[in-house]
């Protein structure tokens, strides 16, 4: 593979940027064949299912599972499963997940049999025995090949994505990298080549975290700033300056749970400089340099909190909205030059960041699997959630709700995350 390209083959330096571009590149991942049926999938799941299912009277419904026919009632409740079966392959197509193999080629290989025993069962509507078993072999053939098809492109949903430092270069900048996400954005860097620079306030956890990651063979540089302090930045730009950066993380941030009233103004002030200002100075500073380069990464941790209005963590969720905002629009701008840009937006995650919030402590996903998901979909799309039902909540139901209720779930849900005294 070009190193030029994302993992998904996003578009060469040079490529075009746009809408059309980007539809080629999404459909230049899989061979017309397999497009075709992701589309099918995609028809079947968004519209053909759901109109049978709610537009066809009870009386007519009628649903074929393994070459028997369903009615009624019993097709009805059958609809759901087909809805799931062909949301998946769709998802599992577009993505090129490694699950789908073997199940695309199993399911298909299922219809393939249900298409040789419809016809023989219901041989009197077909015309005959003879017209039946004739109908039958010929589907069951196209929908062999299909399954033999599925079988044969293992290798398509196993291609595992480049190493980073193929992909990106030698060098990574991860801030907020002495605890939580930041530190296990930097060990994943490490044991894939990349050296690192790491950023934080607390020089003692950066200076044995950098001890920890030499063992992978890296090098690794310690800079020990903080980020929501004035000229920050430029301090940080020069501190490396003289290293070829291909990767940029922009991890370091903070909350604050509480009333917005009784928030302290001065730490507003600076998680509004930590979590905003600081990533979109750092990124506008180095961007030139991996332009130059020709190739590199930016990312940016968002978060699920900027999916929504949060009350009682109201700045933090704007700060992770303009975040979000920010990354996914230079994604947009990037296209076709190389850099890759990815706002990760995870859900509770069990750092340090609860307490540093004041946050009553709840239940989270670990870092790693943070940063498995981030490092899976850099170059392939603009921002991701690290599970699947953050995705549906924030791309379905809080774009369904209205914005009052939305709110008001919200404030439910953060009041039990939050002390009595800061609520
Ligand atoms: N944990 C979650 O539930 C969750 C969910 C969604 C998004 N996030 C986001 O994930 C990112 C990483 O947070 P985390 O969960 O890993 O929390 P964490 O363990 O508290 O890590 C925060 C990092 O930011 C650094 N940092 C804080 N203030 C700084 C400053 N003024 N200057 C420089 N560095 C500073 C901290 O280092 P020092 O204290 O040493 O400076 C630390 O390395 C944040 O942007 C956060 O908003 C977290």
């Amino acid at each position: 593979m070009n190193v030029n390209e994302g993992a998904g083959g996003v578009a060469a330096a040079g490529g075009d940027p746009g809408v059309r571009g980007w539809l080629r590149d999404a459909f230049a991942r899989r061979p017309g064949w397999m497009n075709a049926l992701m589309l099918f999938c995609a028809f079947m799941a968004f519209v053909y299912v759901p109109w049978d299912f709610a537009g066809k009277p009870l009386a007519v419904d009628e649903e074929v599972w393994f070459g028997v026919r369903l009615h009624g009632g019993w097709a009805k409740a059958t609809e759901p499963i087909h809805l799931v079966i062909y949301a998946c392959g769709a998802y599992g197509f577009w993505h090129m997940r490694p699950w789908l193999w073997p199940w695309a080629a199993i399911y298909a290989g299922q219809v393939a049999i249900s298409m040789l025993v419809w016809p023989l069962l219901y041989a009197d509507e077909v015309g005959g025995s003879a017209r039946a078993l004739l109908v039958g072999l010929v589907s069951f053939a196209a929908f062999s090949a299909l399954t033999a098809a599925l079988w044969r492109a293992k290798d398509r949903f196993r291609a595992g994505r480049p190493r980073l430092r193929d992909r990106y270069g030698a060098w990574a900048l991860v801030t907020g990298a002495s605890s939580g996400i930041g530190a296990a954005f930097a060990r994943s860097l490490a044991q894939e080549g990349v050296s690192v620079a790491l950023c934080a306030r607390r020089e003692d956890r950066l200076r044995a975290l950098a001890s920890e990651l030499e063992r992978h063979g890296v090098e690794t540089r310690v800079v020990a700033l903080d980020l929501a302090a004035p000229g920050s930045v430029s301090r940080l730009v020069t501190a490396v300056a003289d290293l070829d950066l291909g990767i940029v993380v922009n991890n370091a941030g903070v909350g604050d749970a509480g009333r917005f009233e009784h928030q302290d103004a001065a730490r507003l002030r600076a998680m509004v400089e930590l979590n905003c200002i600081t990533p979109m100075l750092l990124t506008r500073a180095l961007l030139s340099r991996l332009h130059a380069r020709g190739r590199g990464a930016v990312l940016f941790t968002g978060s699920q909190a900027a999916r929504q209005p949060l009350p009682l963590h109201a700045v933090y969720a704007a700060t992770k909205a303009f975040d979000g905002f920010l990354g996914e629009a230079l994604w947009a701008e990037l296209r076709g030059t190389g850099i890759d840009v990815l706002v990760v937006e995870p859900g509770s995650t069990e750092t340090e960041c609860q307490q540093v919030a004041g946050e009553l402590p709840h239940a989270g996903q670990a870092p790693e699997e943070v940063v498995a998901v981030a490092w899976d979909r850099l170059g392939r799309q603009p921002s991701v959630a690290t599970r699947w039902w953050h995705w549906l909540r924030g791309n379905a139901v809080m774009r369904l709700l209205p914005r009052s209720l939305l709110v008001l779930l919200a404030m439910g849900v953060m009041r039990k995350q939050t002390p009595i005294e800061r609520r």
